[in-house]
């Protein structure tokens, strides 16, 4: 007796690539000056209370906003595109499921795409997704700018209700884990990851990772940084998950740390699909294979 092959239903799709994170900062006119001189955003519009920084076709990768009560950044929302309506309907009616709450988008941002909504993560973030995000037809001057916007890094308290709510309500795929610490997560575009969650007793947004394109582009970005004596908290190190090459800096009035790498795993399509997730040993090497042994912790902040 021969038995049929049953066909398993059809993957449901998540949000297709992150697009841009809004941030509250203290001094808007600062934050602008050194996202450009330190990142290489291009500023676009802007007025005294808000400014859009682009650095690829994308409409912007950053939006500010002018909060001059802060001390230190704040992390309001991050926006991922979606690749067509059908998906956005079936990621709201995934949400609905969940019992989330339905809102819409914030007023701007409602006439930079086609249709989208937006839910709260289980941090309090402004979840945006849409279709048809606006874009450039060219890319900004170039200036030692960074290609795009790979990745949010969070750290959470709620690490569990987190992972569980960007893979089984949003559709994310997990990449690899480190043991029961940290989770990569993927979107559609098959970058590594397009949003990374670790485990912490509090919540923040640690840091945002762009590609630059080059490792030349890299060590000039860091250059800059010394030169201008911005903290470098997290020197050059090698990624075993992503494959990327990337130091950090960080000033917490201008947002989280910033990490520009060069290199960042995308999965071929047919890894996309079929790809199991490691569980990486939580070890120095497994953030930088450059560490020497198991209890180097010089790369640490
Ligand atoms: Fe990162």
């Amino acid at each position: 007796m021969s038995v049929e092959p049953v066909a398993s239903p059809p993957r449901r799709r998540g949000p297709y690539s992150v697009e841009y994170v809004r941030l509250g900062v203290p001094d808007l006119p600062a934050t602008i000056a050194f996202l450009d001189y330190h990142v290489g955003l291009a500023l676009e519009e802007h007025d005294g209370e808000h400014a859009y920084l682009r650095v690829g076709t994308e409409h912007h990768s950053i939006e500010l906003l002018h909060e001059p009560e802060l001390t230190a950044f704040r992390y309001e929302a991050v926006g991922y595109s979606v690749e067509s309506e059908e998906v956005l309907d079936d990621l709201r009616l995934r949400a609905e499921a969940a019992g989330l709450e339905i809102l819409p988008l914030q007023k701007r941002m409602q006439g930079l795409c086609q249709q989208g909504f937006a839910v709260t993560d289980p941090n309090g973030t402004t979840v945006e997704l849409f279709t048809d995000f606006i874009e450039y037809a060219e890319e900004p001057w170039p200036d030692l700018r960074p290609q795009t916007l790979v990745h949010p890094f969070i750290i959470t308290d709620r690490y569990e209700d987190t992972v569980r709510f960007y893979t089984e309500v949003l559709g994310f795929q997990a990449s690899d884990y480190v043991e029961d610490f940290t989770a990569f997560l993927r979107c559609e575009d098959r970058y590594h990851h397009s949003i990374a969650i670790r485990r912490a007793d509090r919540f923040s947004l640690e840091h945002l990772c762009f590609i630059m394109g080059s490792f030349d582009a890299v060590m000039r970005r860091r250059a800059r940084a010394q030169y201008k004596q911005v903290r470098i908290l997290g020197d050059v190190v090698n990624h075993s998950a992503s494959h990327s090459l990337a130091f950090y800096l960080y000033d917490e009035r201008h947002g989280p740390r910033y990490e520009l790498c060069d290199g960042h795993r995308v999965l071929t399509p047919e890894e996309h699909e079929t790809h199991r997730p490691r569980r990486l040993k939580r070890d120095p090497r497994n953030i930088d294979v450059w560490r020497a042994a198991a209890d180097d912790r010089t790369w640490a902040h």
